[in-house]
């Protein structure tokens, strides 16, 4: 089953404005995530503009139906964060309940998870 991460790519971390503003931090962020997810069958990614987490910036949600799903935040725009969040990502597709082990989280995610939303029920 696919499991998608969401990047918010009106994200702006303290201290962007100091910079060119040429792209947000989640533009950023979203681009690095996207290469480090292309060619993989079981995770998909998608931009949106705020997950209302706008005060850690950046944010992502891990989805999939039927399973936990998460949100991340106050992640730094770098390949590190990018390749950590799609490994995360990749885990929680090969798990049936979208739990992951705590012993097999990327050093990249620990201590970025905000929020847990248990799957709806059927009806
Ligand atoms: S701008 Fe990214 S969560 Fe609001």
């Amino acid at each position: 089953m696919t499991t998608w991460i969401t990047i918010c790519d009106t994200c702006k971390r303290d201290g962007w404005e100091d910079g060119d503003m040429a792209r947000t931090d989640g533009e950023n962020l979203a681009t690095l995530i996207e290469a480090a997810a292309t060619g993989l069958s079981d995770v998909r990614t998608r931009r949106v503009s705020c997950l209302m987490g706008c005060s850690g910036s950046c944010n992502v949600a891990v989805q999939a139906a039927g399973k936990l799903s998460y949100t991340l935040g106050r992640f730094d725009p770098t390949p590190e964060a990018a390749s950590g969040i799609v490994a995360y990502a990749m885990a929680h597709a090969g798990s049936e309940t979208g739990q992951v082990p705590y012993r097999t989280w990327p050093e990249a995610i620990k201590g970025h998870f905000v929020t847990r939303h248990p799957p709806l029920p059927d009806e």
